[in-house]
């Protein structure tokens, strides 16, 4: 059983600002009607898909606004509605408020439009816990919850403090802005929405870019760090990552020669009367590039006279948000544009644009898709755009082409339209005088190209690979399980300590011993710390080493006064009490003069690094750097290397946290803890370490000893604390004080 089966068969809880449906009310009847969308046609695809499953208990429950009755409908029996309401006050703040005049305009690249406002914000966060009180009575253990676009940014993590281990998706359905225009929303509120969004498993985008962007604010503002796609925050995986919304591709190409279409498309043919059809379909709304794209098609007919009385540009425009004003001013903006252009162009027989302001039935839109010579979607922004992926799969003819906007998600996967800058009205001028002219061999190469692609990554694709993500973040967070250090096991720890005669501490320094600092020699050994490991070094049955990747200097300054073993250079160097430093590895280091003059050359590329010269490896540190051109420098810095490992294969490349080593392989942390253990029959084993390099000496612990970790990363160790400052309270355990308590 693949992953989307399992979830076939489980309850799927959809979230989303509208319920999928609305409730018409005519005189004393009332009847209801499917909303628009993406979204919408996704969920009921999959929901016919689920009907036919053999198990057919499983459901689909949507929640979101929507007139109260629709509670009641039974659309099928797996199907459920569950509205929110929505005081209107609190909505007017909310939806119109932060949701279109905050949200909308700064995700779509309108900064000048974008409304700051304290109490939209507040309305938001009141919506967003209404969402959550209604998801509260309807969760059960097992549920996977989809939580879809901005206007519920918050709810992800609202579900996830209640439900700590709900499986929790989040979609995204505008684009993503890039972090400097993100950064413009005032610190609070960037820091709710991305911790909002990142209380989910997976965070779906339309594109990559999009997905990057939002990678790129949460290391900028909430600083958590990032692998790949992979954010974590706190000790949990959230993976940020593209899946590109298709269409019902066998829906729309099926419906294109149906006997309600050929009617319709007879109706046009008449109307057209042998003119040449191009359309364009979109909301009304501001990102969507009318005024340009009327402009564009009037240098059209301008600049190639030759199609006028031979083409009709039909243009709908779907009423929406009409209750705000800056898009009632857009309507009466497109309205006076298209009169002025067919008032200049107009004949008794011939007018260029048709404008439409109305929704367009599915066969009528099918079949302007069918006969449309150009298609014109030129959004200035647009998330994805459906009806650029709607048009080419109904050009079953693959008479037209597509001229659109390369700043809409939908162009990554359609780059065989023809691609034009929407503020560039000479170049989409040009693009549609293309259009008409292209030969029928090359419209049909392209559109096929196009076609293909739609069919393979259709809707049932998009939701099959978003619950695939799903799963395989669940499974790589159950990997990822970390045994954090309870009463009972520091319980055990203690017992097992007092019961030994022969007892071997081996602890790291930093991370470990002392906490990181922001510079190296900063890093050093509190009073509290230092008098804890004197009264255990003080009991004559325990043996403590201070294991370390610092140059010996360091840790000898560190540790003066302290009895200890002392371990320096990860194992290169090591000094008995009362002894003077040891070296017993014989090894040529003149491979170091290769290196340092690489490292160097990267202190000058970033800002903040330093090279640390030790006596057996060379260091790169960029703790101190831009987080951002370190991570690019450290990726080139590896490339240059790997060239003079081929011909150093003694030498190795060691990544801890914030460092970039170069040291020979012959030794580390494992060789020298092995040789001390081989030495003693210890009966009681305790390894601390934080780091890359105290895995290796994890890994040579033998299974009766324990080993212990600091953060919340997986690891060799059997158990894991959460902070540097709970390595104090463990040591603390075995002083005399502490063991005395136990019988
Ligand atoms: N559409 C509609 N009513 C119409 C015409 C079109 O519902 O009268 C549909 C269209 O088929 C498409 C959706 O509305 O699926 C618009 O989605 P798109 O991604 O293009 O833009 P959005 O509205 O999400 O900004
Ligand atoms: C876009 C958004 C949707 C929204 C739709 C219609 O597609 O991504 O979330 O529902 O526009 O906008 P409206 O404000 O009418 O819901």
């Amino acid at each position: 059983m693949n992953s989307f089966d399992q979830y076939f068969f489980k309850r799927i809880l959809i979230v989303a600002y509208r319920l999928p449906f609305k409730l018409i009310r005519k005189k004393e009847e009332s009847y209801i009607v499917q909303n628009s969308g993406g979204l919408v046609s996704a969920i009921l695809s999959l929901s016919e898909k689920m009907k036919s499953a053999p198990d057919s208990s499983s459901k689909i429950l949507w929640i979101g606004t929507g007139e109260k009755e629709l509670g009641n409908e039974t659309i099928h029996t797996n199907f459920e509605l569950h509205p929110v309401e929505i005081p209107r006050k609190i909505s007017e703040r909310y939806y119109s408020g932060f949701c279109n005049d905050t949200i909308w305009p700064l995700f779509h690249y309108f900064p000048s439009r974008t409304v700051y406002d304290n109490s939209y914000f507040d309305a938001y966060v009141t919506a967003n816990n209404l969402f959550l009180q209604q998801l509260k009575n309807l969760i059960k253990p097992g549920d996977f919850i989809w939580i879809h676009d901005y206007q519920l940014f918050l709810l992800p993590e609202m579900v996830r403090k209640d439900f700590p281990t709900a499986d929790i998706g989040f979609f995204l359905h505008i684009p993503f802005p890039s972090y400097e225009l993100f950064r413009l929303l005032p610190k609070k509120w960037r820091e709710s929405l991305l911790n909002g969004m990142t209380g989910a498993d997976v965070v779906g985008f339309h594109t990559n870019d999009y997905a990057q962007h939002f990678i790129k604010s949460v290391k900028r503002t909430l600083g958590y760090k990032v692998e790949r796609n992979f954010i974590t925050v706190n000790d949990r995986l959230c993976k940020a990552d593209a899946f590109p919304i298709g269409i019902d591709f066998k829906k729309f190409n099926d419906a294109c020669n149906t006997q309600k279409t050929n009617h319709q498309k007879d109706k046009l043919r008449t109307y057209l009367s042998g003119n040449k059809l191009l359309f364009s379909v979109d909301r009304l709304d501001y990102s969507k590039g009318f005024i340009l794209r009327l402009r564009a098609f009037e240098r059209f007919l301008e600049k190639y006279p030759e199609w006028h009385f031979k083409v009709v540009f039909n243009m709908v425009v779907i009423p929406s948000r009409d209750n705000i004003e800056g898009y009632r001013e857009l309507k009466k903006e497109i309205e006076a544009t298209v009169g002025r252009v067919n008032g200049k162009y107009s004949t008794l027989n011939w007018r260029p644009i048709i404008y439409q302001y109305k929704s367009i039935p599915f066969n009528e839109l099918v079949a302007i898709y069918n006969i449309s010579e150009v298609g014109l979607i030129t959004p200035l922004r647009d998330g994805m755009n459906l009806v650029a992926k709607e048009y080419v799969t109904c050009q079953t003819d693959h008479c037209g082409m597509l001229v659109l906007s390369e700043m809409a998600g939908a162009a990554v996967e359609l780059n065989e339209a023809i691609l034009i800058n929407p503020t560039d009205t000479e170049e989409t001028s040009d693009a549609i005088n293309k259009a008409l002219s292209m030969s029928d061999e090359e419209k049909e190469s392209r559109m096929r190209k196009m076609q293909n692609r739609l069919s393979r990554y259709n809707v049932f694709r998009w939701t099959t690979d978003f619950f695939n993500q799903v799963n395989d973040v669940k499974k790589e967070q159950e990997h990822m399980q970390v045994k954090f250090m309870d009463n009972n096991s520091l319980n055990s720890l203690q017992v097992k300590y007092k019961n030994a005669q022969n007892r071997l501490f081996l602890i790291d320094y930093d991370g470990t011993l002392a906490p990181i600092a922001k510079l190296p020699e900063m890093a050093v050994l509190d009073e509290k710390t230092r008098d804890i490991l004197r009264k255990i070094i003080s009991d004559s049955r325990n043996k403590v080493v201070i294991i370390s990747g610092r140059r010996k200097e360091f840790i000898e300054e560190q540790s003066k006064d302290l009895n200890a073993i002392l371990v320096a250079e990860h194992g290169y160097f090591i000094k008995y009490p009362k002894a003077a430093w040891e070296n017993n590895l014989e090894i040529d280091l003149s491979w170091k003069k290769k290196i340092q003059p690489i490292l160097n050359d990267y202190v000058d590329r970033c800002n903040g690094s330093m090279v640390e010269d030790k006596y057996a490896s060379v260091v790169w540190h960029y703790r101190n750097a831009d987080e951002e051109i370190a991570t690019l420098r450290i990726n080139e810095l590896k490339d240059d290397l790997s060239e003079i490992l081929k011909s150093e294969p003694k030498l190795f490349v060691l990544e801890g946290d914030k460092v970039l080593e170069v040291k020979s392989i012959l030794y580390d942390k494992g060789t020298v803890a092995s040789a001390l253990i081989s030495k003693v029959n210890y009966d009681f084993i305790l390894a601390l370490g934080d780091d890359r390099t105290d895995e290796d000496l994890f890994k040579v612990i033998p299974d009766n000893g324990f080993t212990i970790k600091v953060g919340s990363k997986p690891s060799n160790a059997r158990f894991n604390v959460r902070s540097q400052q709970q390595i104090y309270e463990i040591l603390n355990l075995f002083t005399d004080a502490s063991t005395s308590k136990i019988k």
